[in-house]
């Protein structure tokens, strides 16, 4: 492992509390990563010492705190590997991000110079089988407002989309593909540029869903090649309450607005409004600037552990616990059940046990992961399973916390019989 796990563990205050009499294990990462120290403390400091409302006061805390924000998001295009700052728009989570899109889509059906963005009757918006439900309502809500056709790219046996089905439904009809990165509810890793390059050749727009991407893979969104990449802060041990979404300058430069109000404006009168350039066109409002001040550190963080480090390290930790579960009778791996393009992020199904009693036992050792359909349900349908349970793992997990899993859910079969 490239880097220290013990040294990390030292960073997150929470890891050291007791859960039931015993440590906490915690494994429910991809629904939320705990926080490093320097996160907590970056945004007590923000409101102890600097608070003010940004971008609003000529005030010196007014400033310090326009700095600070303003110092976010050049730390958020530096992660991101964006060509400008003005691409990245901070929102409360990426559930927005994603309905601030499929709203500013639907706006432009009636806003100037937005042609190149209106959906109608006839035009297809395409998702895959197994986004989230952030990624997946906000586009069918738009299909119904436009009167466009939804489709979905399928999944198959082993939780991969059915790589032919990519040529066959995205098609000269398509106006925009919105797909996830990396599955919260399966683990897999989307081939983002094959099929970034299929809507590149049928002139559809790319919106990529990277929350569960950013804190364990290179985003890179230059070399991903899409219009739209959004990610939520939380996950990436950041605050709640900020999200991402970036966007090439020279499609935001036309995009309709969302939200309407203070800071988002050109010009107001009484007949009518004009608009401010991107990002501030969709920042409408006080920001939630502590939160976004705070994400920079997080990113920061990330930054210095790095996140091809982080990879490895989760690697490990996932073939790991992919073998050790896969020795369990009765276990059933929901997604890819091999160590390739997934990541640390493994559902599974216990025979004869509801995934919510695996973990409510587990729960009593201290172990917490997430039991449920993920937000993502047609993959449970798609299995024929109510829910899974669902560990996962982030740069804090060990390979000892990885046993204490294999072994909780050894007992959970045992204790069923
Ligand atoms: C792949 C994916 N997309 C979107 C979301 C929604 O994130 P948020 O609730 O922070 O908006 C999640 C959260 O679990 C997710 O895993």
């Amino acid at each position: 492992m490239s880097f220290d796990v013990e040294t990390v563990r030292k960073d997150f205050p929470i890891l050291s509390r007791e859960v039931h009499g015993v440590p906490l294990v915690y494994l429910d990462s991809a629904n939320s990563a705990q926080k490093p120290q320097v996160v907590i403390d970056a945004e007590a400091d923000l409101y102890a010492n600097h608070y003010a409302n940004t971008a609003r006061a000529v005030h010196t805390l007014g400033s310090e705190v326009t700095t600070a924000y303003e110092a976010a998001r050049d730390k958020v295009a530096g992660f991101l590997n964006a060509p400008s700052r003005d691409e990245v728009i901070f929102t409360r989570n990426i559930t927005e991000a994603l309905n601030l899109l499929a709203y500013s889509f639907g706006n432009a059906t009636w806003f100037p110079g937005a042609e190149k963005f209106r959906i109608g009757p006839g035009d297809e918006i395409v998702v895959t089988e197994m986004e989230h439900h952030s990624n997946l309502v906000p586009w069918q809500l738009l299909a119904q407002r436009t009167g466009a056709t939804f489709r979905w790219i399928p999944i198959d046996d082993e939780g991969r989309l059915v790589d032919s089905a990519i040529d066959e439904v995205i098609t000269e009809r398509t106006r925009l593909v919105s797909f996830v990165y990396q599955s919260n509810a399966l683990g897999t890793i989307n081939p983002v540029q094959r099929i970034v390059a299929r809507a590149n050749a049928v002139g559809a727009y790319t919106i990529v869903d990277a929350a569960q991407a950013a804190p364990h893979l290179p985003l890179d969104v230059q070399a991903l090649g899409a219009d739209f990449v959004a990610f939520t802060g939380h996950k990436l041990y950041g605050p709640s309450g900020v999200g991402v979404l970036w966007g090439r300058y020279e499609l935001l430069a036309d995009l309709p607005p969302f939200l309407g109000g203070g800071e988002m404006i050109e010009t107001v009168a009484m007949e009518g409004s004009t608009f401010a350039a991107p990002p501030s066109r969709f920042e409408a409002g006080t920001p939630m600037i502590a939160q976004a001040v705070a994400l920079g550190t997080a990113v920061d963080y990330v930054t210095n552990l790095g996140i091809t480090n982080i990879r490895e390290h989760e690697k490990a930790l996932t073939g790991y616990a992919l073998e050790g579960l896969r020795g369990i009778p009765g276990v059933r791996i929901v997604g890819p059940r091999d160590n390739v393009d997934r990541g640390a992020t493994i559902s599974f199904t216990l025979a004869g046990v509801h995934p919510h009693d695996v973990a409510q036992l587990l729960d009593e050792r201290g172990i917490a992961v997430r039991a449920g359909h993920h937000c993502a349900r047609p993959v449970c349908v798609r299995y024929g399973v109510p829910a899974t349970t669902r560990a996962s793992f982030g740069v804090y997990t060990t390979l000892d916390e990885v046993d204490q899993l294999v072994q909780g859910v050894e007992s959970v079969r045992r204790t069923f019989g």
